[in-house]
């Protein structure tokens, strides 16, 4: 097997890509061999020690996977070698080969490549976990979405547009923002150039109803105050690095809410309901409700240059590493 080593918390360019024993499959788990590992901002977080959980060393990165099963460990039922699986693995993603509990396997529906498979448990499951766990989205509500162009922003745009919402797209450049039309955003913001606050209101005659923000930074105060009466703030990361502090007489304004969004922890703690987010999710995409856009793909050895592109905000929707 080949897999990514992080061997000590640092800097990413210090990641190394070795061979080593192919695994084995354990009893009631399976060998998958990897076609491409979703390439995630808390991928980067973890291996720079800037995540709020600190893995020990030595540890493969990469939390989510698409394969096809390689072989089959005993009292494994409803699987065959060769089926095409995906798979929320926390760490060790970042490999040709991964044994894995037949348990944590989903099917992957025929309509969805394995790239883009590889590339969509974590945003689409936060999306659309914000939007009708969190929040209940209305048919015909604005929803604004910063960091339109990352990937839960995308998998936000996707999702609310196929719950029947309106979406206003915010995202710093040409292309993110010509990705987010394209994904079916009504409208788009640059909101780097634009003052914020007052070209939502003016595009929504008000303001939006529901604000999805996994950037935080410089553009959460003006966000909040895009939002309309009864106005719902979905808080899911800060992408820009500082935690921003929010004027609470905001939120007192216009009788708005602001909601926590810890879809990772929710998980934890209601596996039997993440299974249904992600049955509902499946059959939104085989019903052709959800239309994922293909990632990037990197070969595994450029995985330090894939992590840094991401965290410099140079990629465009998501990135996968193909083994
Ligand atoms: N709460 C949860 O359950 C949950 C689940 C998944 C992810 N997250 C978090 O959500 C955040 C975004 O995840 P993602 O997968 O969408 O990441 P991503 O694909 O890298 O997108 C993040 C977007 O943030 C914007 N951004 C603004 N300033 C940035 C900066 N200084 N550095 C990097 N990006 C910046 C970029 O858009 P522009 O260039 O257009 O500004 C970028 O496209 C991360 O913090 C992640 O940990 C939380």
């Amino acid at each position: 097997m080949r897999r990514v080593i992080c061997t000590a918390l640092g800097p990413l360019d210090d990641l190394v890509v070795e061979d080593g024993p192919d695994p084995e499959p354990r009893p009631g788990g399976v060998v998958v061999a990897v076609e491409a590992a979703g390439v995630n901002f808390v991928d980067a977080l973890f291996v720079q020690g800037r995540y709020q959980i600190k893995p020990p060393v030595p540890f493969t990165p990469g939390m989510e996977v698409a394969g096809t099963i390689a072989a089959i460990g005993d009292g494994v039922e409803g699987w065959r070698v060769g089926d095409r699986v995906m798979a929320m693995v926390g760490l060790g993603g970042y490999t040709d080969r991964i044994a894995l509990p037949a348990l944590a396997l989903v099917r992957v529906p025929d309509v969805l490549a394995l790239p883009t498979a590889a590339a969509f448990i974590q945003s689409y499951c936060t999306a659309l976990f914000a939007l009708t766990r969190r929040t209940q989205v209305g048919v015909g509500e604005t929803v604004l979405v910063l960091g339109a162009g990352g990937g839960v922003g995308q998998a936000a745009i996707d999702v609310a547009t196929a719950l029947g919402a309106r979406v206003i797209a915010a995202a710093s450049t040409e292309e993110k923002r010509a990705a987010a039309t394209a994904l079916g955003a009504d409208a788009v913001i640059d909101y780097g150039a634009a003052d914020l606050k007052t070209t939502v209101r003016e595009l929504t005659e008000g303001g939006a109803d529901i604000v999805i923000d996994p950037v935080g930074g410089p553009h959460a105060d003006a966000a909040l105050r895009a939002l309309r009466r009864f106005g719902r703030y979905l808080v899911i990361g800060f992408a820009a690095g500082p935690i921003p502090t929010i004027p609470l007489n905001q939120v007192l304004l216009n009788n708005r809410t602001v909601l926590g969004v810890d879809w990772g922890a929710w998980t934890m703690a209601d596996p039997g309901g993440q299974r249904d987010l992600l049955a509902e999710l499946l059959r939104m995409v085989e019903r052709g409700d959800l239309t994922p856009p293909a990632p990037d793909t990197r070969p595994l050895d450029e995985v330090a240059a894939a992590l840094t592109d991401l965290l410099e905000r140079r990629v465009t929707g998501k990135l996968v590493l193909t083994p």
